[in-house]
């Protein structure tokens, strides 16, 4: 009797545990199921990133050329007003072109962002103008925001755009025209919560709009790149891609819901900035920086377009180029020639070596080389610092002369005596 009880106890403690055991296996059975469609879904998502950001990189470095080519054809043309014409459209088309590609990259998330504290009622209303036009007479557009709303951290010139791009989708969804609401509110989310982002405060902007709406598979695929229902001509597919990856690359998301026949609201999250809500110091104006004398520059990428444009706009400044295809064969130059070049400028993704660790391997032997690294990503690797300057490609004539710029007052500030020729 006396070992009964205590015998009956231990056995209902161990049933108890094991009945929760159970549960909680169940439990952690769903969440499982639920984390892998989330995760095969964002796995989708890298890889389809991938690969728009390689398409949208060999595209930039087509258009670089082709707006490099143009740019010195527009200076050595005749002034004969019909051929100006028909090469500022060339240009125009190349610049849409390149205006895309940003869009792809901007989905890619290798697009390079200027976050900054923005308050959101000033740009939108700052905007509206923009979107009236854009819009067309047969739709209004209401704004409402709060008294008081934090500051949101995020490009600013990417938000208008990502705006505007949901405000067209609102447009597109109602033929007959309407009303679309763009509003704006605080948001607090706790550590664990359904948009799985960290737990604070954030800025949620709303663009509803009472359109055609969505059915689950349109929803399902709307942010993907290229996915469009609206045709050819019409589409790109890629408005809601652009808005996803910015909202995500600034550390927010984009949210969409949507019933069929009943309308559309599109939500960007985006982080409350912490900073104070002055504007961060501009940097001192290129043009304030001293001219430089004629250079003897070293430019280095794999691809030839790219190679004969960004020598050919060097040359045309009048600057002294050589050129090399890969960083082995930039390295050989260096080691080979009596007078090393006053810089180096290189890609950063070639085959083989990258730009960084070119600039890397050329620092270890001749330590005073100042380089300028060109690249069409964001997020370059670590040690892209050690490049005097970084060019985002594809790069105008006027930018290669501010880096060439600002490239040699550094090498006056750090080295003074180097300058080997006149
Ligand atoms: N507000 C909306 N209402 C209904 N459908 C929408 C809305 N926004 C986006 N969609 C759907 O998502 C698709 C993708 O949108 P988007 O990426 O902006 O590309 P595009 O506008 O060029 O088609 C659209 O073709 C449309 O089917
Ligand atoms: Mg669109």
């Amino acid at each position: 009797m006396l070992v009964g009880v205590p015998a009956t106890a231990v056995l209902f403690l161990i049933s108890w545990i094991a009945l929760r055991q159970t549960r909680r296996m169940y439990a952690e059975a769903d969440r499982r199921a639920e984390t892998e469609v989330a995760l095969r879904q964002s796995q989708k998502m890298e890889a389809v990133g991938q690969l728009t950001g390689g398409v949208a990189h060999d595209f930039n470095n087509l258009l670089a050329a082709l707006l490099g080519n143009l740019e010195l054809l527009r200076k050595r043309l005749p002034s004969d007003p019909q051929m100006i014409r028909l090469l500022d459209q060339a240009t125009q088309a190349a610049q849409r072109g390149a205006a895309l590609t940003e869009r792809m990259l901007a989905f890619a998330r290798r697009q390079e962002l200027k976050p900054e504290p923005v308050d959101i009622p000033g740009l939108v209303r700052g905007i509206g103008d923009l979107m009236t036009r854009t819009i067309g007479s047969a739709f209004q557009i209401e704004t409402r925001f709060p008294m008081q709303l934090p500051k949101a951290l995020v490009d600013a010139n990417q938000l208008e755009l990502a705006i505007l791009n949901l405000v067209v989708n609102a447009r597109d969804a109602m033929p007959e025209g309407g009303q679309i609401t763009v509003s704006a509110r605080e948001e607090h989310l706790r550590d664990r919560n359904a948009l799985s982002l960290p737990g604070g405060t954030y800025v949620r902007i709303c663009i509803e709009d009472r359109g055609c709406g969505m059915d689950e598979a349109t929803l399902a695929r709307a942010s993907e790149p290229f996915f469009t229902t609206k045709g050819v001509g019409r589409g790109t597919g890629l408005g809601l891609s652009m808005v996803h990856g910015l909202a995500e690359q600034s550390g927010g998301r984009l949210v969409l819901h949507s019933r069929k026949g009943e309308g559309t609201v599109a939500e960007i999250w985006l982080p409350k900035t912490e900073a104070p809500s002055a504007k961060p110091a501009e940097a001192a104006p290129a043009s304030a920086a001293p001219e430089h004398g004629r250079l003897t520059v070293l430019v280095v990428d794999d691809d030839p377009l790219v190679l004969s444009g960004t020598a050919a706009m060097l040359e045309d400044l009048g600057h002294e180029v050589t050129v090399a295809q890969s960083a082995d064969e930039a390295i050989r130059r260096l080691a080979a020639s009596d007078a090393l070049p006053d810089l180096l400028l290189t890609d950063q993704v070639m085959p083989g070596m990258t730009g960084i660790e070119l600039i890397a391997e050329a620092r270890r032997r001749w330590p005073w080389i100042p380089a300028i690294l060109a690249s069409g990503f964001a997020e370059l690797p670590d040690g892209a610092d050690a490049a005097e300057y970084k060019l985002r490609k594809p790069f105008s004539q006027d930018l290669l002369r501010k880096a060439l710029a600002a490239c040699s007052t550094t090498r006056q500030n750090v080295h003074p005596l180097v300058a080997k020729r006149g």
